[in-house]
């Protein structure tokens, strides 16, 4: 089959098209006939020898968490059968091979592919709307009616986070540069900040919860905006050392987050994406063969939603 593979980390990454060997199933997995998957910062980062780097084992590798596509092949005790569209995010921090035309994928990890959502779509939701419901509300436990700030709010899991903070009863401050405030207006933001123009930390106050998309300074200014009691969960791993030690001098609790494969949330989130609830940006599209071009795109630190490599 033809796949993504990397042979070195180094920066920048330099994924590999090619040909490797189908994938063998264990107990517990099933066969996907890949159609496309989601492009995240963790995989050029983890490419390039950060990000998940560690977990990650011998080399060559296939990267890639996210995916939609097809069963080909299930057990008959399966919950799937051939023939059934689903979407996942699978394995988590270790490699899971979604830059593939097949996937072996733990049955367990994967959620139904409601029929009103397309592919490309479907395969950019999972890591960062897992993300965005982890990290407001099983780490942030968001209520109704608090003040939430989402820093990042223009990219894949932010876009995602305005929406379900919103939905959840939530006053919703978003930063984002002034060419993505109407979208972020569109998608329930209350209010939109210019990062590049004003200083968040003293023009926002009274926030109940940060969701920190950006990480190091950024993320220990945004400190300065919780009220006492608040909660600041910090996205980017590299830097959340930092964020906690300045949220512990100031007495203030910040929570890390490494996103987890979660099939029941998963399947909500499709649902509600399918349903017209929750908006999934598609910025751009690369076939697989092009997954060096989406990389260096990401990593622009500038896509408005996601990007997704096509098979
Ligand atoms: N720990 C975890 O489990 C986990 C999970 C997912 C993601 N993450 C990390 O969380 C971060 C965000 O992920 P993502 O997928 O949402 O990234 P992304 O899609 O690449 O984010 C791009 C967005 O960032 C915005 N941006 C760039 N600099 C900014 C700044 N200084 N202030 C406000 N917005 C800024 C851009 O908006 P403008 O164009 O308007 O500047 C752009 O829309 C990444 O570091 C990622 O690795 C961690």
């Amino acid at each position: 089959m033809k796949a993504i593979q990397i042979h070195q980390f180094k920066s920048p990454a330099e994924p590999q098209y090619g040909d490797v060997a189908e994938p063998q199933l264990n107990s517990g997995e099933v066969l996907i006939r890949n159609r496309a998957a989601g492009i995240n910062p963790i995989d050029w980062k983890t490419c390039s020898g950060g990000g998940a780097a560690p977990f990650i084992g011998e080399l060559p590798f296939i990267p890639g968490w996210e995916f939609a596509g097809e069963i080909e092949q299930a057990d008959a005790e399966s919950a799937f059968k051939p023939g059934d569209r689903v979407l996942g995010f699978i394995r988590f921090p270790q490699a899971a091979g979604c830059f593939a035309e097949k996937i072996a994928a733990p049955a367990a990890e994967i959620a139904p592919c409601p029929a009103a959502l397309d592919a490309k779509t479907a395969a950019a939701l999972p890591l960062a709307g897992l993300t965005a419901w982890q990290a407001l509300f099983d780490k942030g436990n968001l209520q109704a009616g608090q003040r939430v700030l989402i820093l990042a709010a223009a990219g894949g899991v932010g876009h995602l986070a305005v929406q379900l903070a919103k939905q959840a009863g939530a006053y919703v401050i978003a930063t984002a540069s002034e060419k993505n405030h109407r979208f972020l207006q569109q998608l329930g933001a209350d209010e939109t900040l210019d990062y590049n123009s004003v200083d968040i930390s003293s023009t926002v106050s009274a926030i109940d919860l940060v969701l920190d998309g950006i990480g190091g300074d950024s993320g220990i200014a945004a400190l300065q905006t919780l009220t006492p009691g608040g909660t600041l969960v910090t996205l980017p791993s590299v830097t959340k050392d930092a964020v906690i030690a300045a949220g512990e001098a100031l007495g203030l609790k910040v929570e890390p987050i490494r996103v987890e494969p979660n099939a029941v949330q998963l399947s909500e989130l499709a649902q509600r994406c399918a349903a017209g609830a929750l908006k999934l940006q598609l910025a751009n599209s690369y076939p697989i063969s092009r997954t060096a071009e989406a990389f260096a795109e990401s990593a622009s630190g500038h896509v408005q939603g996601k990007i997704v490599i096509t098979l």
